[in-house]
C-alpha cells in the first residue's frame, strides 16, 4: 500500500513512496539511488499529502541509512506535533548523534496561520559536523539573500510564540482528529473515490479515482476543474504531488463546511456517474 512521498533523496529529488512495511526496503531503495553527488535525504513527517506519521523505528532506519551513506538528513517537520492517531510524533532530531539533522519548522501549520510565510531551520548536530563542514555558514549566507517575512508577521511572532497556550495546541489536534474521521468516513460514501490509508497526522488525505465509474471525466485535473466549476469545491489533482489520477483533499476545515464539501463531491460524482 502506498503511504506517502515523504522520503526523497536530494539528487534530482527522487521521490520514494514509503510502504506500509517500511524499514529494510526503504533503506535498500535509498542506498540504490545514492551516488557520490548525493548530499542529503529529506523526510517529511508528519507527511503531506497522505497524513502518515513515522514511527521511532522508521526514523532510526532513516538515520542509520544516512549515516551509512555519509549524508545528512533534512527533516521537514512543518506539521510537527500534529499527530492524532495511534503513533506519537517523534522529531528526527532525537537521532542527531547518529547523523546530522537539519529540521525545518513553520508557523503556518501548528499555529494555523496559512499564508504567513515564517519558518525556521534548526541544526541538531552534537558532533559539530555541520559547522566544521561549513554547511551552517552557507545556510546563514543564503538566508541573508532570502526575502524576509512580512513586517506584520515579524511584529506578531514574539507574542504568538510566548502566549499560545497548550490548550490551543490540544484543541487543534482534537479538531484535526475529528475532521480526519469525518473525511475518511465521508469518502467511504462516495462511489468513485477510495482511500487506502486513514491519515494519522497533518491535514490532508489522498484518494484514488475510479474512472470506470465516471462517464465524462478522464483524469484528475479534469475532475478538479469540473468540481470547482460545478460545486465550488477545491481539491488538489494528484499530479501536483506526483500521483496521477489521485486527489488530495484537505481536512483542515471547520466540520460543518467539510461535511458540506463532501456532500457536494458526492453529488458531483453521482451526476457524472457511468450508469451502465
Ligand atoms: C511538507 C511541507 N513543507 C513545507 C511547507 C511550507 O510551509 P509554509 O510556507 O506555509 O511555512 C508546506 C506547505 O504546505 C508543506 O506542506
Amino acid at each position: 500500500m502506498w503511504l506517502a512521498p515523504h522520503l526523497a533523496i536530494l539528487k534530482s529529488a527522487t521521490l520514494i513512496f514509503s510502504q506500509k512495511r517500511v524499514g529494510r526496503l526503504i533503506s535498500r531503495r535509498v542506498e540504490a539511488l545514492a551516488d557520490d553527488k548525493t548530499v542529503a535525504m529529506v523526510i517529511i513527517n508528519p507527511g503531506n499529502p497522505c497524513g502518515n506519521v513515522c514511527t521511532y523505528q522508521h526514523l532510526k532506519m532513516v538515520a542509520e541509512t544516512a549515516r551509512k551513506l555519509g549524508i545528512l538528513v533534512i527533516a521537514d517537520e512543518v506539521y510537527g506535533h500534529l499527530a492524532f492517531g495511534s503513533k506519537p510524533f517523534v522529531p528526527m532530531g532525537v537521532f542527531g548523534s547518529t547523523v546530522p539533522v537539519l529540521t525545518l519548522g513553520s508557523l503556518s501549520k501548528r499555529w494555523i496561520v496559512p499564508g504567513w510565510r515564517f519558518g525556521w531551520i534548526v541544526t541538531i548536530d552534537p558532533n559539530d559536523i555541520l559547522h566544521k563542514s561549513g554547511i551552517v555558514k552557507r545556510l546563514q549566507s543564503y538566508l541573508e539573500i532570502c526575502a524576509d517575512p512580512a513586517t506584520f508577521t515579524q511584529g506578531a511572532i514574539v507574542q504568538i510564540l510566548e502566549k499560545t497556550t497548550e490548550d490551543f495546541f490540544s484543541k487543534i489536534i482534537n479538531v484535526l482528529g475529528e475532521t480526519a474521521d469525518i473525511c475518511y468516513n465521508g469518502i467511504d460514501e462516495i462511489p468513485c473515490i477510495t482511500c487506502p490509508y486513514k491519515p494519522e497526522g497533518a491535514m490532508s488525505i489522498m484518494v484514488k479515482l475510479n474512472f470506470s465509474l465516471l462517464l465524462d471525466i478522464n483524469d484528475d485535473m479534469e475532475f478538479c476543474m469540473k468540481l470547482a466549476n460545478e460545486e465550488s469545491v477545491i481539491v488538489l489533482p494528484g499530479m501536483a504531488v506526483g500521483l496521477k489520477n489521485w486527489l488530495r483533499i484537505t481536512f483542515a476545515v471547520e466540520p460543518s463546511s467539510l461535511r458540506d464539501g463532501l456532500e457536494r463531491i458526492k453529488s458531483f460524482c453521482l451526476r457524472h456517474a457511468n450508469k451502465q
